[in-house]
C-alpha cells in the first residue's frame, strides 16, 4: 500500500469516528434533513415539482445546516430534543430560534400533506371537536383562510389543541411556532401551512389566497386525525 493510499484509509477511518486529519472533533450534526415522505412531484398540480424541490432541498437544508452550525457554537444547547430547545427558545438568540423553528415547522408540514385528495377526511372525533369548536369543517376552514392571509410577510397558520383540550387557529411570524415558550398563543400544532412566499410564488406568484384554497387538496387528514387522537392520551 502506498503512502496516499494509506493516508486516504486512514482519512476514511478516522471519518467513520467523526475526526479529522487535524486532529478536531468533528462538529456534531445533530440534526439532519430527511427525505421527502413523497416524491418532489407527488403534490401537483397543488404544489408544483419545483416549489418542492427548491423548498426542502435549499430552504429546509439551509435552517438544518444554520441550525446546526448555532449548536455547535452553543454547547450549553447540545444533546437538547427540538421540541425541548423550542420549549425553552427564550434562552436563544434569533439564528436558534429562526433555524430551529424552521427545522421543525417544514418537518412538520411535509408530514402533513400527501397525493391530492388521498388525505381522507377528519376522523369522527376530530370533525366533532372541529364543529365544537368552529361550528363546521368549513368554517375552521374559512377561519384557517383568514388567519393565512392576514399573516403580514412571512409565517406560518395553525390548527392547535390548547392546554385544555379546545381547537384554535394561530398564526406564527417567521419562523415561530406554537411550541415555542414566546409564542403568544401555544399549543400542540395538529397543522400547518407555510404561508412564505417561497412555499406558493412559483406557481401562485402573489396569489396565496388561491395557494390556500388549493392546499386543502393535500391536506392529509388521516395523519392530522392521528395527531389528534394522539393529544388527548
Ligand atoms: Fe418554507
Amino acid at each position: 500500500m502506498n503512502k496516499t493510499v494509506m493516508t486516504r484509509t486512514f482519512a476514511r477511518l478516522l471519518a467513520l469516528l467523526g475526526l479529522s486529519l487535524c486532529g478536531t472533533v468533528a462538529h456534531a450534526q445533530s440534526f439532519t434533513l430527511a427525505p421527502l415522505p413523497y416524491p418532489y412531484d407527488a403534490l401537483a398540480p397543488v404544489i408544483d415539482e419545483r416549489t418542492m424541490q427548491i423548498h426542502h432541498g435549499k430552504h429546509h437544508q439551509a435552517y438544518v445546516d444554520n441550525l446546526n452550525k448555532a449548536i455547535a457554537a452553543a454547547p450549553a444547547l447540545s444533546g437538547l430534543s427540538l421540541e425541548a430547545l423550542l420549549a425553552q427558545i427564550s434562552k436563544s438568540g434569533d439564528v436558534v430560534r429562526n433555524n430551529g423553528g424552521g427545522h421543525w415547522n417544514h418537518t412538520f408540514f411535509w408530514e402533513s400533506m400527501t397525493r391530492p385528495g388521498q388525505g381522507g377526511a377528519p376522523s369522527t372525533e376530530l370533525l366533532a371537536a372541529i364543529t365544537r369548536d368552529f361550528g363546521s369543517l368549513d368554517q375552521f376552514k374559512a377561519a384557517f383562510r383568514a388567519a393565512g392571509l392576514g399573516r403580514f410577510g412571512s409565517g406560518w397558520v395553525w390548527l392547535i389543541v390548547d392546554a385544555n383540550g379546545k381547537l384554535k387557529v394561530v398564526s406564527t411570524p417567521n419562523q415561530d411556532n406554537p411550541l415555542m415558550d414566546v409564542a403568544s398563543e401555544r399549543g400542540t400544532p395538529l397543522l400547518g401551512n407555510d404561508v412564505w412566499e417561497h412555499a406558493y410564488y412559483l406557481q401562485y406568484q402573489n396569489r396565496r389566497a388561491d395557494y390556500l384554497d388549493a392546499w386543502w387538496q393535500v391536506v392529509d387528514w388521516n395523519l392530522i386525525s392521528k395527531r389528534y387522537a394522539a393529544s388527548r392520551k
